[in-house]
């Protein structure tokens, strides 16, 4: 059963059409939209809808790393990744403060949700629609089996989120624009925690097989993340300020680089067919 939504609205007692005004006059000026007196109820809706997309995926994130943290093959690893699970956590709760401020009972919208749910990996419900109807982005939503999954999803779908993030760090949104470069950062560093051990286990003929199942994978799923080229969505994002490229071109960026390493590493680039109507149409800033 579908848990209660909490109110997502802009409740600035500025009438809209004040704010409108505001809100453009500002974004022609290069200047950031700092409070929700300063959001037209469309900007507010798209920025709350993406905001809350990073925030619960960020969550869920944590969620499917925690066990990984005594599963870990060194006591040096499991200490590395007890610090993603903390940096994840903290960036969760980074962007459910950053919903507070605009109004948004983001505390209630989590104690009602399940961020450990996950589905079966054979399950076709992922590919159609979301699992529960947190907003986590649905990668979240398979499970990581074997330590080759866990430092392919940090060289896959970090970097995928990376390459998201870059939009945001031009953001019209003040508050998100500035909280997002400590989060960069961080998910920089795991990436290069994924990119140091997908090198190892595929320059290690004991292992590369392994590494190689696990990037067919991973790969696959990171790519269905980015949403529909030219979407509709993806338009409006555009409009405000809150993403500045088209879904495909995100995607390309994140291809090329994979492709890069796995030339370097000896690794195959998977197959990747995309089934368009089954692929959300606005994509997603993952965690
Ligand atoms: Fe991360
Ligand atoms: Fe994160």
């Amino acid at each position: 059963m579908a848990a209660e939504s909490v109110p997502i609205k802009n409740t600035s007692k500025v009438p809209n059409d004040e704010r409108e005004k505001r809100m453009w006059a500002r974004i022609q000026a290069g200047e950031s939209i700092e409070n929700s007196d300063e959001m037209s109820d469309g900007y507010f809706d798209n920025l709350a809808n993406l905001m809350l997309q990073q925030a619960d995926s960020e969550l869920a994130g944590a969620s499917g790393y925690v066990p990984w943290i005594m599963r870990a093959p060194t006591t040096e690893e499991k200490l590395a990744v007890a610090n993603i699970v903390k940096d994840e956590v903290r960036h969760a709760r980074a962007m459910y403060r950053l919903l507070e401020e605009i109004g948004i009972d983001a505390e209630t919208h989590v104690t009602r949700r399940d961020y450990m749910l996950r589905v079966d990996a054979k399950s076709d419900e992922l590919k159609e629609k979301p699992a529960a109807d947190d907003r986590r982005v649905n990668i979240f939503y398979y499970t990581i089996d074997t330590w080759a999954d866990f430092v392919m999803f940090q060289f896959c779908m970090d970097r995928g989120e990376g390459h998201q993030l870059e939009d945001v760090r031009k953001s019209t949104y003040g508050p998100w624009k500035r909280e997002i470069e400590r989060i960069f950062k961080e998910e920089m560093m795991h990436v290069n925690h994924g990119d140091f051990w997908v090198k190892r286990l595929a320059l290690d003929r004991t292992t590369k097989a392994e590494v190689q199942t696990a990037l067919d994978l991973w790969y696959p799923r990171t790519m269905n993340i980015f949403g529909r080229p030219k979407s509709a969505r993806n338009k409006i994002y555009r409009k405000y300020g809150l993403k500045f490229r088209d879904n495909d071109d995100v995607r390309k960026a994140f291809s090329n680089e994979v492709r890069l390493r796995c030339s370097e590493w000896g690794l195959n680039l998977p197959d990747w067919q995309p089934v368009w109507e089954r692929i959300l149409e606005g994509g997603a800033v993952p965690g």
